[in-house]
């Protein structure tokens, strides 16, 4: 399919991208089974408070081979319990690699083969990420303001979220004296 030429708008003090065709805010609700601590979790739920972990303003394009996704990330500042705010994280179906632009605050990606194989790469303005192909991703703010990253991806990629809903990462990363520890995750169900 084509498309003619487009340019989008990134507003760091606002958090916004401009124009998006879709954003999707997460809230700690449906983020109960991916931390650790799920009674932190049930604490927070019971006192009312279901915040906004993250969001993502996506500016899709034609799912056909040779186009690419386009958006940008924000996870905001906090922990549930010592593990720090992050995303759900995913693979992609296909043999998909992404790129990740930091452009605010600071993290960690995360990223996984399926046999649990881990590798994490610190984020922040300036820097860039690849994730290749078959390697899960997921995005942890580590800092104490809003983790902002650009992201790009193939298209037709798309996302497996069941795996890493049912076992996890190998790794978690949680906070200890004041700074970001990867650990092994104790709820890591292995493949093997
Ligand atoms: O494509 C990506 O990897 C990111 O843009 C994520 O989709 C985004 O950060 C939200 O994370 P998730 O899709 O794991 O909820
Ligand atoms: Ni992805």
């Amino acid at each position: 399919m084509s498309i003619n030429p487009y340019s989008l708008t990134i507003d760091l003090k606002a958090c916004i991208m401009k124009p998006f065709k879709k954003r999707t805010q997460v809230r700690l609700s449906s983020l109960r089974d991916y931390f650790m601590d799920r009674k932190a979790v049930d604490d927070m739920l019971s006192s009312g408070k279901d915040l906004i972990i993250y969001e993502y303003f996506e500016y899709s394009n034609p799912e056909s081979e040779g186009h690419v996704n386009i958006g940008v990330t924000i996870i905001n500042p906090g922990r549930i319990g010592k593990e720090y705010y992050m995303t759900r994280g995913h693979y992609h179906e296909k043999s998909a690699a992404e790129v990740y632009l930091g452009l605010s605050g600071e993290g960690i990606i995360l990223m996984q083969l399926k046999d649990g194989e881990a590798q994490a790469l610190k984020i922040m303005p300036g820097k860039i990420i690849y994730v290749p192909p078959h390697w899960g991703h997921r995005a942890i703010n580590t800092g104490n303001e809003k983790m902002i990253f650009f992201y790009m991806y193939p298209s037709n990629a798309g996302h497996d979220y069941q795996l890493v809903k049912e076992k996890g990462f190998s790794k978690i990363v949680i906070e200890e004296n004041g700074l970001p520890k990867i650990i092994d995750n104790p709820r890591y169900k292995s493949r093997n």
